[in-house]
């Protein structure tokens, strides 16, 4: 299987900005070996779609309703992000969980919404600095992934640690080949042999200098990068350091 490496753009770039960002990926992305993702604002996926038609660059969204249509003003239905050529989408990342109290249950809906309407889910899980320094780092991401995947799931793990995003600080490779186990240790546990097939990302601080540590670490299929996805040189840079799994 082939290491995924994921561009979250978060709420950056206008649309011409968004377009140029695609089009830099995708003209990098040849003999790249890993599978190319970038998820832009829900407003310019169907832009980002047709820049990068005819290119190995697929394109997700970073959050969807768990309705497929309904009275909900100002959500994005995850039909609607299919419907404009996205093929993934983002959920339960940790902005969403802290500032838009995303619960467990939600997620999970929300997953279920997003495989019904043909797309692959992402479902973030990770703990903060506090229950890290607690020692309860397993125990609460054990809990989010009882709680946020349906069963059967079909779909990737993202592992951000919350005090590695956007910190510049990452965890260490140690750190991170010990949660990866342990995630797929439960995977195991709770969904059977399925749960040795589920992709599971690394996510927070990831640079195109540490990528090649992490991405080399046991039971890493990817990465899930937030800012260095927004320079088309250093999220490639991140993509070359990919290998298979
Ligand atoms: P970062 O963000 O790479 O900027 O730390 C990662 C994420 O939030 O997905």
């Amino acid at each position: 299987m082939r290491q995924l490496i994921a561009g979250n753009w978060k709420m950056n770039c206008l649309g011409a900005d968004a377009v140029a960002l695609a089009r830099a990926v995708a003209a990098g992305a040849a003999g790249i070996q890993a599978d190319l993702l970038v998820c832009p604002t829900a407003l310019h996926v169907a832009a980002v779609v047709q820049a990068l038609k005819g290119s190995a660059v697929a394109v997700g969204g970073q959050d969807c309703h768990m309705a497929p249509k309904g009275a909900h003003t100002g959500d994005i239905a995850a039909p609607m992000l299919a419907d404009l050529g996205a093929g993934w989408v983002i959920l339960g990342h940790s902005e969403r969980r802290q500032n838009h109290g995303e619960t467990d249950e939600m997620v999970r809906e929300k997953v279920l919404a997003a495989v019904a309407a043909g797309l692959t889910p992402i479902v973030c899980v990770g703990e903060t600095e506090e229950q890290r320094v607690g020692g309860q780092e397993t125990e609460v991401v054990g809990w989010q992934i009882s709680g946020s995947l349906p069963k059967p799931f079909s779909g990737v793990i993202a592992y951000e640690p919350l005090w590695a995003i956007g910190t510049g600080r990452t965890a260490t490779e140690q750190d991170v080949a010990a949660m990866h186990g342990f995630i797929r240790e439960e995977l195991v546990r709770q969904f059977g042999e399925e749960g040795r097939g589920i992709r599971i990302l690394y996510g927070g601080s990831v640079r195109p200098a540490n990528a090649p540590g992490l991405l080399a670490v046991p039971e890493v299929a990817g990465a899930l990068v937030g800012g260095a996805s927004l320079d088309a040189a250093d999220f490639l840079a991140i993509a070359r350091a990919a290998r298979s799994v």
